[in-house]
């Protein structure tokens, strides 16, 4: 019998047979350095890829996902990657993706215990609680649960715009900053908010003083 991971181990060596046959040098050029022109923030759900669904190839975007695409500020695995990603590689845009029909924003909404991952939707569950007011209002769940997408985009966005790495680079305009959606039912990625709207969203309290 076939082991299933070995799909995957048949697929790779296919896969570097192709990009060979295609480019003798494809991954000698790849080898020396990357230059990734973004960073991509999305949930670690199989089936939003960055690079499939954004048709992008190797090089391309420096990945960071976890569940339910969140920006936590004691996160230091997010806050390295976002560091490295801005003053080191110095990435042109961040682009944080959520996508509708999110395991992680549905189970935020619920009241099962799961174990760790409780304590990273409990970060959900807040923004519910601050939008209450209109989330209560919607009777559909599955529109009511969009809706929760789309507002913990704009959140984590924001999120984003509060630490002082991102408010440097935007101060030098060597940023900019994107909140995006991914549909599943269609495949087809929908822009949610842009730096400015961002930057004015964001309380001065947030606001460092750039030395
Ligand atoms: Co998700």
């Amino acid at each position: 019998m076939i082991k299933s991971y070995n799909r995957l181990l048949e697929g790779n060596k296919k896969w570097a047979r192709e990009q060979v046959a295609k480019d003798p040098q494809y991954f000698e050029k790849l080898m020396p350095l990357q230059t990734p022109e973004y960073l991509w923030i999305g949930c670690s759900d199989s089936r939003v890829p960055a690079e499939t669904i954004t048709g992008a190839s190797p090089g391309d975007i420096f990945v960071h996902r976890n569940i339910a695409n969140l920006v936590v500020h004691t996160d230091l695995n997010l806050l390295s990657v976002l560091e490295y990603a801005v003053k080191i590689l110095k990435v042109k845009h961040i682009i944080l993706c959520g996508h509708y029909g999110c395991g992680g924003i549905k189970s935020s909404m619920e009241n099962i215990a799961y174990g760790y991952v409780d304590n990273w939707l409990r970060n959900i569950k807040e923004i519910y609680v601050r939008n209450a007011e209109e989330l209560d209002q919607i009777e559909d769940a599955d529109a009511r649960l969009c809706r929760l997408v789309e507002i913990n985009v704009v959140e984590q966005v924001r999120n984003l715009c509060k630490t002082k790495v991102v408010q440097h680079a935007l101060e030098k305009k060597s940023l900019q900053v994107h909140g995006w959606v991914y549909g599943m039912q269609d495949g087809v990625i929908k822009e949610l908010s842009h730096t400015d709207d961002t930057l004015k969203a964001v309380h001065p309290i947030f606001k460092y003083q750039i030395k």
